[in-house]
């Protein structure tokens, strides 16, 4: 990884497989489930899960950017915390723990982006990461007033915003950036980021154009995996070499909703209980329609398989078992080249010590993590 030695590289570099908990500061978290254990993600709920991850040795902490709910019958993801600010009170709160923030581009001027970074960076002596995100739901921009522009646009929006932001990290002479986004004149910010490094990037998407622009700019791709993991490897090698293209390294991380319960049979249950026979069903198909899913001759088998994936973990791929199932499939994702796991929980505070004492240990056994 790129840049000087900092506490959020070598927490990564210190595991094969690096794991985090993900969506915990929107309400529901990542599972679109009416059951009544689903996720409050109150203040309190997040700062008591986060101190709980810190002392268990989790490498990060990813919040969604989420600004509005998904509807349903409970709104879900509603009620939601803005992650730069959220990401500062975590830090605060925690001793070695990464925390993200999941930032718009189209909604922060990226001097300002670049200011509140550094003040969560400096809070957090070094743990802060940005997760950049260039838009994906029309309706939650329209609440903001904001046009969401057409795809390719978003990616030539988000190149301006992202050299304006590293340039004002790391210049320290007053600079000029005259884009077609963005235009910055005797651009000069104080302080920097902690230890005069620059915060680890991580980009989300799926599409060609998403992964070029994670090649280019991100020290981690964070994607979706597909149904056939086989195809996995291939697409992170085409990755890797779009990024050498570059002069640069990336790594992968992806999305996983967890179910660890003492008999394969129980966690079964338990996911067809929340995902299947308790799916918050309209809020479920209000994700499909807004991320534009619902295309004609999406054939209704793609659409019913993402139906569950949504209600299961927001198209988290699910892990469903006992410690040594989960622990089987986190291995082979690992082997697959996949180097972090962005976690959902139904219910981080009661099931996050489960896995924390179960499937841990047998982790550091297979020799994927050191604690
Ligand atoms: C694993 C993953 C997590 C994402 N998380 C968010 C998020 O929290 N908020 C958001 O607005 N978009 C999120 N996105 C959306 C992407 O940033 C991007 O807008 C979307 O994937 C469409 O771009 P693409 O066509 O390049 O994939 C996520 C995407 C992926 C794959």
């Amino acid at each position: 990884m790129r840049g000087c030695p900092r506490q959020s590289r070598e927490q990564l570099d210190r595991n094969k497989l690096s794991l985090g908990l993900f969506g915990v500061n929107c309400s529901g978290g990542l599972a679109v489930t009416t059951v009544p254990e689903r996720w409050d993600a109150s203040w309190e709920n997040n700062q008591k899960l986060a101190c709980m991850a810190d002392d268990a040795g989790i490498d990060f902490i990813l919040p969604l950017g989420r600004w509005k709910g998904y509807g349903g019958v409970t709104d879900h993801n509603g009620s939601n915390f803005e992650t730069l600010t959220w990401a500062s009170g975590i830090l605060a709160s925690t001793r070695k723990i990464i925390a993200f923030g999941t930032v718009h581009v189209p909604l922060f001027n990226p001097v300002v982006a670049a200011k509140q970074m550094v003040t969560a960076d400096l809070i957090g002596q070094g743990r802060f990461g940005l997760n950049i995100v260039c838009g994906w739901n029309s309706d939650e921009f329209d609440m903001l007033g904001i046009d969401l522009a057409q795809h390719e646009d978003r990616y030539n929006q988000g190149q301006e915003w992202i050299d304006v932001v590293t340039r004002a990290w790391s210049c320290t002479e007053p600079f000029d950036y005259d884009g077609k986004f963005y235009q910055v004149h005797k651009t000069d910010i104080h302080p920097k980021p902690y230890g005069g490094g620059q915060p680890i990037i991580v980009c989300a998407g799926n599409s060609h154009r998403g992964r070029e622009f994670a090649a280019r700019n991100a020290d981690m791709m964070f994607t979706n995996i597909g149904t056939d993991l086989d195809e996995v490897p291939g697409n992170i090698s085409a990755l890797k070499e779009m990024a050498a293209a570059y002069n640069r390294d990336i790594r992968v991380f992806s999305n996983v909703a967890v179910v660890c319960r003492p008999s394969k049979k129980e966690a079964d249950e338990y996911f067809q209980y929340y995902a299947v026979e308790n799916a918050d069903r309209d809020a479920v198909e209000n994700m499909i329609v807004g991320r534009g899913l619902n295309k004609p001759g999406v054939p209704e088998e793609r659409l019913q398989e993402f139906r569950i994936r949504a209600a299961g973990g927001n198209g988290a791929l699910p892990i469903v078992g006992d410690p040594d199932d989960v622990v089987a499939m986190m291995k082979r994702l690992s082997e697959c080249g996949i180097s972090a796991l962005a976690m959902g929980f139904t219910n981080y505070l009661e099931h996050f010590p489960y896995f924390r004492d179960e499937v841990l240990p047998r982790l550091v056994h297979e020799g994927l993590r050191t604690e």
